[in-house]
């Protein structure tokens, strides 16, 4: 019986150092016969009843032999394996092979245009100031002397919150007027560029929000001809340093007197194409001395000082510049019209 069991023992050894896994499921095979919870030399380890007891020693140590030889077996195939398996990852490698590159991001035309109009006024010492894009009746339109029962308030389509009339999509910037006068003492020099909203049907030329910057300078003594010197400034800074621009009579119920303000046409040199409708000029923005009015409603004493404003949306120029021919391109926010904009500085 001993020697059946002795030989059986050996047969297992020999079996465990011929075997030779060549792979990683072949070793984890290995491993869960030798090594692992049920493996098959535990009935082994358990006939060391049936031994004869001066043989027990003897056996005792060829059954743990069994162990250590798969024990060993498997921690050098381990180790050759995944040295293997790491080599053959590197074979894969190709070295020319060109870097993955990562994709730039691009300024979106808006952006780009309203920071160029920021850092024009910027130099002018003009300030940025932002404000609430939900506004009350009253900063959008009332203290911009449009009262509720004015004609004018249907020059703007408006955004009623549920409070209705409480509060409002603000349609203008010249909101930021209000609430600049409101909080500082002049002199105020600000600029204030945001979005507005206005209750239109969308089509290739108009949206229901869009893009202003509204300028405001109040101090003692500021006069009509500080105004045209001022957008002068900004019409060359923007448009190139040979543009002209003429300022037309027209009514805004927070200026008086109010005008708009045309430039140059800078796509066809003011020879007449159809961006400027074969006129030569191209309307950028309405502007005007600050109505005492308002100065009033903000707390400002008419009798010391005087002011100037001007508004202009940003998307027309945005389109002008850069040839885009439908507003809403500046809306959707596709990929493949944005990336066209990578080189914009
Ligand atoms: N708020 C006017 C608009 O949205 C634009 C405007 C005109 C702003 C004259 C002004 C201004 O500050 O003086 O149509």
């Amino acid at each position: 019986m001993s020697e059946e069991i002795f030989s059986k023992v050996h047969g297992v050894l020999a079996e465990i150092n011929a075997a030779a896994p060549s792979n990683e499921s072949e070793l984890e095979q290995f491993r869960i016969k030798y090594l692992g919870s049920k493996n098959t030399l535990k009935p082994l380890f358990g006939e060391i009843r049936n031994i004869a007891p001066e043989r027990k020693g003897e056996y005792g140590q060829l059954v743990n032999s069994l162990k250590q030889a798969a024990e060993a077996k498997f921690n050098v195939l381990k180790s050759t394996l995944s040295n293997k398996a790491d080599a053959q990852e590197s074979e894969g490698l190709d070295l020319t092979a060109p870097g993955l590159s990562r994709r730039l991001g691009a300024r979106h035309p808006i952006s780009a245009t309203q920071d160029k109009i920021i850092s024009i006024f910027g130099r002018m010492g003009f300030a940025v100031a932002e404000d609430r894009e939900i506004e009350d009746d009253w900063h959008n339109f009332t203290a911009m002397n449009t009262p509720e029962d004015h004609p004018a308030r249907d020059m703007q389509d408006t955004f009623y919150l549920r409070d209705y009339p409480k509060r409002l999509l603000r349609t203008h910037t010249s909101s930021v007027q209000s609430r600049t006068m409101k909080a500082n003492k002049p002199p105020i020099r600000i600029i204030a560029p945001g979005r507005v909203y206005r209750n239109e049907t969308i089509s290739a030329r108009a949206h229901c929000q869009f893009h202003q910057v509204e300028g405001l300078y109040i101090d003692k003594k500021v006069s009509f001809a500080d105004m045209k010197q001022t957008l002068l400034f900004f019409a060359k800074e923007m448009y190139g340093p040979d543009s002209k621009i003429r300022l037309r009579p027209s009514y805004f119920p927070f200026t008086e007197p109010s005008a708009e303000m045309d430039v140059s046409c800078f796509i066809c040199d003011a020879k007449g194409c159809s961006v400027c409708k074969y006129t030569g000029w191209v309307e950028i923005l309405g502007c005007g001395m600050v109505d005492p009015e308002v100065l009033k409603n903000c707390d400002i004493d008419p009798e010391s000082y005087t002011g100037f404003a001007f508004g202009m949306g940003i998307e027309r120029q945005a389109m002008m510049r850069y040839k885009i021919n439908d507003i809403r391109l500046l809306f959707e926010n596709d990929v493949r019209f944005l990336k066209q904009f990578q080189s914009v500085h």
